[in-house]
């Protein structure tokens, strides 16, 4: 607690001038009550058994402009009150949220935004409370107890005595109970803060929730968590209020001691009836002062949870800093290099081994591998989110962690994977690019991005407002949007991850050229899954398992026999329509899968007129683990897919993307049995679909065919094979 009560005069050293009349006026309050205690003594002993009027009125009016003055110097300090808790709080969120910019990206990956959000709101709302009641109150009861203490000795030494023993006896509770309420106070906040996040979790994903009629088991969890805070929270709120009535209990005890042995000494004329009187006044006030101090108590202990969430926020430090001292980086003339670069996100395994790579200036780079092989990772550490673990990236030979953050990034332009928009206008998400930047040059930016057209025919044009994340857009339409953002920043390096990807072939083909365009100058560097845009690369980059396994430029990468070719014939024979709404699947390609390798050609002819396309758009899941109704055989035509096993506390986690190419539910085609796995879309996805059903009248038609496969059957126990 003393900690917190340090962070908290640490807030408020800013304010010093206010906190220094906020003393001034619990001072005159301590006087007023004092003087007013003392007026007994006089009233009694001096001015009515001496029969004295004029002391008397003279004490009466003297009174009365005391309580005028108090009640003045009371409005002035809450309006103290109010403006000190209002500024600190304001201080500290402006102080989280520059820090969080600071942050960087290792930091969003470990924490839930839902408890960083919770820091803002119920932490912050406890230190407010604190500041606005615990400070004064503690400044003012220690103020009191001690005067109050000193004036008893006056009155009478024996009675002060016994006070002084009683009362370390009302602080034994807090003691006792002060540390245990402390540490649940921040179990507490915790468990309020994992609530938050779970509502957060629960709000972003309310379509899946309805689609997959979710709704009771996330209740169920919320109630599950709800139980846990309900534990925690009755053991501090128990705790919290014995802090506060033990002392009380005490000290009443205490008074009644008091009041009895002074009763004695005036029975016997030892102690002034008046004296008696203002003694047990003062009393009552020592009283008030030590409930002041014990009330500050609930409060305190709340807020140090609070204080300490905060500040654990307030000290993480970025990971990727700027150095002091980065110098500009010049714009790049010659190579972006990796040499010998490892990286990882988690300390356990290498998401990238020893890359060592080179891209001129002025070259079209093209990265491939399979999800996950970490060519998100390879753009991400060279707009320098992460720093390598071992190894350089270089700009013209110099390491960029010697470079300014703002002469590096400015000379990017980025599209991430999932391209995120502001609640704001287009016209502003897209001007987010070059804040500087005019009307017209975000709607040629639009036009490059091919979404112009589509910007007009919305009712309020550029200036609707897209929603949260981007919600009122389509997954392509955010995407166009991401593009123009890029484009308008008009960088020297252009870095795409997968910018096209939920893009229909006419719509990526008609961007595609307007990127080639733009590229002829500058270079761009980008990610696809989609082998056949990497025709006029200059160079392709391809990854497997974080490593660069294969280098060079399409044909040079098609006459090894190597992953780019094996990833490019799994792409071939797949026959997507102009507009993307549908895909054929061309009969020797389906000899590239396992269990129809044996086929004949005319049977194969007939399975594959038999595939029927699907279109399903992002974040539907296709399959879901332990499902049985479905029974079906899905090759990805276009898209990505994440596969899902649930975990042991009910969550699903992803295990492995499948893309383009790719196929999955072998299995259904063979037997019986649930899905192992659920199968969720990342991407729009155009998915061809063979029907077990369908798929074994073609088999047993033929009866030679048919003993042939039941023996294919037998034999293949792949370990592939999923869902
Ligand atoms: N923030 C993160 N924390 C921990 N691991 C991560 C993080 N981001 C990526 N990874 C892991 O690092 C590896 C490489 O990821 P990366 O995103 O670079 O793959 P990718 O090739 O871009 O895949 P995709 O095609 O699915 O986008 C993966 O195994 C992934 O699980
Ligand atoms: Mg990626």
């Amino acid at each position: 607690m003393l900690s917190a009560l340090r962070h908290l005069l640490e807030y408020l050293r800013p304010y010093r001038f206010e906190v220094s009349l906020l003393l001034v006026g619990l001072l005159i309050d301590l006087a007023f009550n004092v003087l007013f205690s003392l007026s007994f003594q006089y009233v009694i002993d001096e001015a009515i058994a001496k029969h004295d009027q004029a002391l008397l009125y003279t004490i009466l009016v003297a009174l009365l402009v005391a309580v005028v003055v108090a009640a003045g110097v009371a409005v002035m300090r809450d309006y103290l009150y109010a403006r000190l808790g209002t500024a600190v709080m304001n201080d500290l969120r402006l102080r989280m949220f520059e820090h969080l910019q600071r942050l960087s990206h290792d930091f969003y990956t470990r924490m839930q935004v839902g408890d960083i959000l919770a820091r803002f709101s119920t932490d912050l709302g406890a230190v407010q409370n604190a500041v606005i009641l615990a400070i004064p109150e503690t400044i003012l009861g220690i103020l009191g107890v001690t005067t109050i203490a000193t004036l008893l000795f006056i009155f009478s030494w024996q009675l002060a005595l016994l006070t002084l023993i009683g009362l370390p006896l009302a602080t034994l509770g807090p003691q006792v109970l002060g540390p245990r309420a402390e540490r649940d106070s921040y179990l507490v906040r915790h468990e309020e803060a994992q609530i938050a996040s779970t509502v957060q979790e629960n709000l972003g994903a309310h379509a899946v929730v309805r689609a997959f009629q979710l709704a009771p088991e996330q209740t169920s969890r919320f109630r599950y968590k709800l139980r846990s805070l309900y534990r925690i929270g009755v053991r501090f709120n128990l705790t919290t209020y014995l802090v506060e009535r033990t002392p009380n209990l005490t000290f009443l005890l205490l008074q009644i001691a008091v009041f009895g042995f002074g009763a004695v000494k005036t029975f016997h004329g030892e102690l002034s009836l008046g004296s008696l009187v203002a003694f047990n006044i003062l009393l009552g006030y020592l009283s008030t002062y030590v409930t002041a101090l014990t009330r500050v108590m609930p409060p305190l202990l709340m807020a140090a949870g609070g204080i300490k969430r905060i500040q654990e926020l307030l000290r993480a430090r970025p990971q990727v800093q700027e150095k002091p001292g980065a110098v500009a980086l010049a714009p790049l003339r010659e190579a972006i290099t990796f040499e010998a670069v490892s990286f990882s996100y988690t300390g356990e395994h290498r998401n990238l081994d020893r890359v060592s790579l080179k891209i001129p200036r002025g070259t079209t780079v093209a990265i491939v591998g399979a999800s996950g092989s970490g060519k998100s990772t390879v753009l991400g550490l060279l707009a320098r989110f992460y720093d390598p673990d071992r190894g350089v990236v270089a700009f013209d030979g110099a390491d960029i962690r010697g470079a300014s953050f703002d002469s590096l990034r400015g000379q990017l332009g980025i599209v991430f994977q999932d391209s995120f928009l502001f609640n704001t206008t287009v016209r502003e998400n897209i001007r987010m690019g070059r804040l500087a930047a005019t009307d017209e040059e975000v709607e040629a930016a639009a036009r490059a991005a091919e979404i112009h057209d589509l910007i007009a025919s919305l009712p309020e044009g550029y200036n609707t407002v897209v929603g949260e994340r981007g919600s009122r857009l389509s997954g392509g339409q955010r995407q166009r949007v991401a593009i123009a953002r890029a484009i308008l920043r008009d960088p020297q390096i252009l870095l795409l991850d997968e910018a096209t990807s939920a893009l229909d072939p006419t719509t990526e083909a008609a961007i595609n050229a307007t990127l080639e365009r733009l590229g002829r100058d500058r270079t761009v560097i980008g990610v696809t899954h989609r082998l056949a845009s990497t025709r006029h690369a200059d160079l392709i980059l391809v990854f497997d398992k974080g490593r660069l396994v294969e280098q060079g430029n399409q044909r040079e990468l098609l006459a090894v026999d190597g992953l780019y070719r094996r990833l490019w014939n799994k792409q071939q024979g797949l026959v997507v329509s102009e507009d993307g709404t549908r895909a054929e699947v061309e009969p020797e390609r389906l000899r590239a899968i396992p269990i129809l390798s044996t086929l004949s050609d005319t049977m194969l002819a007939a399975v594959a007129r038999s595939f029927l396309s699907e279109r399903v758009s992002e974040g539907r899941s296709v399959i879901v683990e332990g499902d049985t109704t479905v029974e079906k055989f899905y090759i990805v035509a276009r898209g990505k897919v994440a596969v899902l096993k649930r975990q042991d506390d009910g969550s699903d986690q992803q295990i492995a993307a499948l893309q383009e190419g790719d196929h999955f539910g072998e299995v259904a085609l063979l037997r019986d049995a649930p899905r192992n796995a659920t199968i969720r879309t990342l991407t729009p996805c155009i998915l061809l679909t063979l029907q077990r059903r369908q798929f074994l009248e073609l088999i047993q038609s033929d009866p030679r065919l048919s003993h042939e496969f039941d023996s294919v059957v037998r034999s293949r126990v792949h370990p592939v094979t999923m869902a």
